[in-house]
């Protein structure tokens, strides 16, 4: 057998896009809580107020004025709010997982569910949600794994501080973190301290109104610091979690055999390659500290800081896997497709899906032999899949043989990166795993799951859950350990 016995098969979610209960027993709004639904031609808007009261939106991943703060907008649809209301509908869905075979399940935790304001008070009606979601997934025997913070700041710590981009977070952060640690101290052991943490750069994902460079960076130093003082925080409360980080993998190949297109690809890997570099080896790499230079870019640390980041490196890498892409001296000259959290040039050898995104099963493996040959710790795919609009047949059936095809070859990717490359590889959690609204669109017609809800882009359905053909295809690659596909 080419999986290890003991292989995490399970699946993905996170709260923003999943739980709804938007301000339900004691939760305070989100900054992704004022973010509207997009489409693939629109982007999503957030949604503010100025401090002369008069409101404003702008494109999701753009500045937001200085002063202004986060504003629900009565007129405008927010996805969120309701989302696929895991949180009416946690037993029913947890019971779907078990009977697909889960062993484990990946899910996020609101921080302002738990933190309303984000700071140190404590909602107990918060922690009570996901007690309750815990025990659950205990009692089918199915491993959590929580991603401590994906993607939604406590609005209030945007308002108020300025998001990252204040050291303050750190703290705030920390005490949200420790509070998770302790409570599932006996009952969690997979914990991954931020979601895709090079893609974070707006008011929607770290609550920063601007989002140069200077502030983008700082931010990151301070989410480095917080990463690596939970990871020194977590082992001391339990030695056994398995701490790991989260990134978004999107390996880059050259457009051509040019040594220019060649080193276009180094630059545009080192961007996800810092991240790595920081929170596994445990200092800034060189290549980026001349960036810094280069580009006037000045870090603020505190005294302790580097010993900090060199203590708390985590101990596998988790990270999404949905495309590649290509780079070349000459961007302009390309062509440009959709893709995860940011446009991607267009690869000639690859198919895209409905959303643009390179469809790449070799990628998978070119990635996880990238980063076990790099980092030589365990890895974890936490996210996979391809977002499609499913259709429902006039018998009631969802036959979405394009998604098990998609698996299919992902699936054997790993095969080969464990059998042939000797890849350390823990898990698979394939992403939306039950449907959910898309994060780059806001969409709900953007589909990723092996379960289906009746919920469309407006918010109208009732929410109903059906079994995709794709639900016994996965229970049945679950069931042979990765065998049958
Ligand atoms: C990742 C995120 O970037 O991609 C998820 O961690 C997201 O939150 C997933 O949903 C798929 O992207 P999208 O835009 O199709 O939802």
């Amino acid at each position: 057998m080419s999986f290890p016995k003991d292989f995490l098969w399970g699946g993905a979610t996170a709260a923003n896009q999943y739980e709804g209960g938007y301000l339900s027993d004691g939760k305070s709004p989100s900054t992704l809580d004022a973010i509207t639904s997009g489409s693939k031609d629109g982007p999503r808007m957030m949604t503010y107020q100025t401090k002369e009261g008069l409101l404003g939106q702008v494109a999701k991943g753009k500045s937001i004025p200085a002063e202004a703060i986060g504003f629900i907008d009565s007129n405008q649809y927010y996805p969120s709010h309701v989302a696929t209301d895991f949180y009416h509908h946690y037993k029913e869905d947890i019971a779907l997982f078990a009977e697909m075979g889960f062993k484990c399940f990946r899910f996020s935790i609101s921080w302002s569910r738990i933190c309303p304001n984000g700071m140190k008070k404590i909602n107990e009606a918060g922690l009570q949600f996901y007690d309750d979601v815990i025990d659950e997934l205990l009692k089918y025997h199915i491993e959590p794994v929580v991603t401590i913070n994906h993607f939604d700041i406590p609005m209030y710590l945007a308002d108020h501080f300025d998001g990252w981009s204040d050291r303050k977070l750190i703290e705030y952060y920390l005490f949200f973190a420790e509070t998770l640690f302790k409570r599932y101290k006996n009952k969690v052991k997979y914990w991954m301290t931020f979601n895709e943490i090079n893609f974070l750069g707006s008011w929607a994902q770290i609550g920063i109104h601007q989002t140069d460079e200077q502030t983008k960076f700082q931010a990151a130093h301070h989410l480095f610091v917080a990463s690596a003082k939970a990871v020194v925080s977590g082992h001391t409360i339990n030695p056994d979690f398995n701490i790991g980080m989260m990134i978004g993998y999107i390996p880059s190949y050259p457009l051509s055999s040019k040594p220019e297109d060649v080193m276009a690809t180094i630059e545009y890997n080192r961007q996800q390659e810092f991240y790595l570099d920081v929170q596994v080896k445990g200092y800034y790499p060189n290549y980026q500290l001349k960036k810094f230079e280069r580009e006037h870019i000045m870090i603020v640390k505190e005294k302790d800081d580097d010993t900090w980041i060199a203590k708390g490196t985590v101990d596998f890498i988790g990270f999404s896997y949905y495309m590649s892409t290509v780079s070349t001296i000459n961007p302009d000259k390309v062509r440009y497709v959709g893709g995860n959290q940011m446009p991607a040039v267009k690869n000639p050898y690859l198919a895209e899906s409905d959303w643009g995104w390179a469809i790449d099963p070799l990628g998978l493996r070119i990635s996880l032999v990238q980063l076990y040959e790099r980092y030589h710790i365990p890895l974890f795919v936490v996210e996979n899949g391809i977002g499609a609009k499913d259709q429902i047949t006039k018998d009631g059936e969802i036959l979405d043989d394009y998604r098990i095809d998609y698996f299919k070859k992902h699936i054997l990717a790993m095969k080969d990166a464990i059998e042939i490359d000797g890849v350390d590889l823990i898990g698979y959690t394939p992403w939306g795993c039950i449907d959910l609204v898309s994060s780059g669109t806001g969409e709900m017609k953007k589909r990723y799951g092996f379960i289906y809800i009746d919920m469309d882009d407006q918010g109208n359905g009732s929410l109903a859950r059906k079994k995709k053909k794709s639900f016994d295809w996965y229970q049945s690659v679950i069931a042979s350990n990765g065998e049958i596909l």
